[in-house]
């Protein structure tokens, strides 16, 4: 028999909340990984019947529009339910104001009206840049003594955004980092009607991070000189980072982003639990994908538990939504589990 227990003893028992995988379920269902949870990022090419491998992330493609069909199809029938959609050219031309990330031959303007025709339940979002159509590479457009012209920059991402829109977009997605560039676009879409019918999803809390290098590569977007640090946040600010999100907030943005994901769980948590009311996004980048794949692949770790933990630690530190390239993946694993 047992002595008298207090109820601080009880208190000390965890055990006893996690003795089997239904009460275990009951203590992380905040953490719980759905479908409605994932949005997928894909890249679209110029030309409409090839596949690209991107050797820098092993496993991802870049797709002409008719092979994008033909590979988001298995996964809209797994319930993908979003995507969000970068271009990548080659053939035409880069200017130092992007003409041709807003063209009618661009491809993304090209593929919307195709795949919401044959994918009515995806919501698409387009990332709005334009380092991958300038010459020089960077995200807005430059003075000539290559710092960044502000008022320029904000109106050309603006008519690239309500140019997407007007093709398709339900979400547009500014990675650009210039100051402004929300209202801009907020007025832009008034501007043309689409206020009510298109989402701006801000790139936040975006840092000049070491992990976006593979992406640069599959996007062909590497700066021509220098680098982002005058436009992109720095590592350790946390200041920068709530004053960012603060400022997105106040021009209207309807959703926030924090990216790169695993380095900046804390400043997730803390824009999250500011702006409660704002679905959270976090994007899992490049570099973290390389660095899953590649250290599974090494044998360093066992590949599904390591990218569940980390996906879970994504959800706990505050991100309603996960921008991940493993999506695929993890949509087997969804129907896998909901099967047993
Ligand atoms: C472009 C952009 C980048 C990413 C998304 N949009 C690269 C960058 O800012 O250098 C990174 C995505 C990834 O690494 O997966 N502005």
């Amino acid at each position: 028999m047992d002595k008298q227990l207090t109820h601080v003893e009880n208190q000390h028992v965890l055990h006893s909340s996690i003795f089997n995988q239904t009460l275990r379920d009951w203590q992380t269902l905040k953490t719980e990984i759905t479908p409605r949870n994932l949005m997928y990022p894909v890249f679209i090419i110029e030309n409409d019947d090839s596949v690209e491998p991107i050797s820098s992330m092993p496993g991802v493609s870049r797709y002409g529009i008719n092979k994008l069909k033909h590979h988001l199809q298995p996964l809209i029938e797994k319930g993908l339910s979003s995507i969000l959609v970068f271009g990548v050219i080659d053939k035409l031309p880069k200017d130092p104001l992007g003409t041709n990330a807003d063209s009618q031959e661009n491809p993304v303007i090209r593929a919307l009206p195709s795949l919401r025709t044959a994918f009515p339940t995806l919501t698409i979002a387009c990332d709005v840049c334009l380092c991958p159509y300038t010459s020089h590479g960077h995200c807005g457009v430059l003075f000539p003594d290559g710092t960044i012209n502000n008022p320029a920059s904000i109106q050309r991402i603006k008519e690239i955004a309500v140019s997407y829109a007007k093709a398709g977009a339900h979400i547009v997605a500014p990675s650009d980092m210039m100051d402004g560039r929300i209202g801009s676009i907020k007025q832009g879409l008034a501007e043309h009607d689409l206020r009510h019918k298109v989402a701006v999803l801000s790139y936040t809390a975006k840092f000049a991070s070491g992990f976006y290098g593979p992406f640069r590569d599959a996007a062909k977007s590497q700066p021509a000189f220098g680098d982002r640090k005058c436009y992109q946040l720095p590592p350790g600010s946390t200041g920068l980072a709530l004053r960012a999100a603060k400022r997105d907030v106040a021009e209207g943005a309807d959703m926030l982003m924090v990216k790169p994901g695993l380095s900046y769980l804390d400043i997730m948590k803390q824009v999250k639990e500011k702006y409660p009311e704002y679905p959270m996004f976090v994007y899992q980048v490049s570099g973290e994908y390389a660095m899953i794949y590649h250290a599974a692949k090494a044998g360093a770790l066992d590949f599904r538990s390591a990218l569940s933990e980390v996906m879970v630690s994504l959800r706990r530190a505050g991100a309603d939504v996960i921008i991940s390239y493993f999506t695929p993946v993890v949509l087997d694993w969804i129907q896998l589990k909901s099967k047993i």
